[in-house]
């Protein structure tokens, strides 16, 4: 499991230990908060940044010396970054492809004989903004959309070694994800142009009031659909959890009216120019 310092990830390890799995729970640093996740029953701890193959590839020999195969990887470390890609900096839109895109890539081709030992599977961990992208979010919804893509190929040509890879969906959910995306956001935004700042200020002031009022779904289903896909004798190819559902309806509308929605839900329907 990538990514299980927090949040849906933390989760997702916990659930999976205490059925009994034995979790490898990769974390970026061995700080309080992983040493608490150290702590549980079946819970190694392994460091692994997602982005570095010299670390995926060190991390995946630490599990290889400890067990030969594995019945599982779970995809869950990733990141926001949000703004007017007008003003995203090069360097954020990179971080996004790489801890989301790239990252997982890393990691399933570095675990990929541990699986196939284990008649394994994949999990992915995706966003309702690959199949609906949102304005002002995207590179998530770009880093997403490009996940799946992976995902789709990956999984027709593993059909050989039946090796199951899934979709997690989840819709927003409480985690700290948001927080950080927002504060990533705002150091962005005071390094660039602040004129065209200013073309975009009645957007992001409605956008951040839709995100105060967000409704977020709780954590624990998303970590229930992980362990499903983990667990079930055969997973299915995507697992829509929560206020993701909506995406279903939304995809089946026309163009017009789907953009009209998604511009509506994020309380930018009228937003006007700045100067
Ligand atoms: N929360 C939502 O509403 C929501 C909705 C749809 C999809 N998702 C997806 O769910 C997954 C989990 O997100 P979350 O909401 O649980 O957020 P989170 O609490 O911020 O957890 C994300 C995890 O990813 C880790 N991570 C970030 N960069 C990494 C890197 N370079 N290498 C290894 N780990 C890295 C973080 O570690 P650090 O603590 O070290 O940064 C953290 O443990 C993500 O893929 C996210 O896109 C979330």
């Amino acid at each position: 499991m990538t990514g299980a310092a927090g949040g849906i990830g933390a989760a997702a390890v916990r659930s999976l230990a205490e059925r009994g799995y034995r979790v490898y729970a990769t974390v970026r640093a061995d700080d309080a908060v992983s040493q608490a996740l150290a702590e549980i029953q079946n819970v190694r701890l392994v460091t692994m940044d997602v982005t570095d193959p010299a670390s995926v590839a060190a991390a995946a020999d630490t599990v290889r010396q400890q067990t030969p195969a594995l019945h599982a990887v779970v995809n869950n470390a990733g990141v926001i970054v949000q703004g007017p890609l007008e003003l995203v900096p090069p360097q954020e839109l990179r971080r996004q492809f790489e801890v989301n895109t790239f990252g997982p890539a890393y990691v399933t081709q570095a675990f990929l004989p541990l699986i196939r030992a284990g008649k394994g599977r994949i999990v992915n961990v995706s966003a309702p903004t690959a199949r609906v992208p949102m304005p002002f979010f995207a590179p998530i919804s770009a880093s997403k959309a490009a996940l799946e893509a992976l995902t789709t190929a990956l999984r027709l040509e593993l059909e050989a070694w039946n090796v199951p890879i899934s979709v997690i969906e989840p819709g927003s959910t409480q985690t700290r994800i948001f927080d950080k995306a927002g504060a990533a956001a705002k150091v962005a935004r005071q390094h660039a142009d602040p004129q065209r700042v200013r073309l975009y200020s009645d957007h992001l002031a409605r956008i951040d009031k839709t995100q105060a009022g967000m409704r977020q779904d709780p954590v624990q289903p998303v970590a229930e659909a992980i362990v499903d896909a983990v667990t079930a004798r055969t997973p299915k190819r995507r697992y829509v959890v929560g206020g993701a559902r909506a995406i279903g309806v939304l995809l089946k509308l026309p163009t017009g009216l789907r953009e009209r929605l998604v511009m509506s839900s994020l309380g930018l329907r009228g937003a006007v120019a700045g100067r």
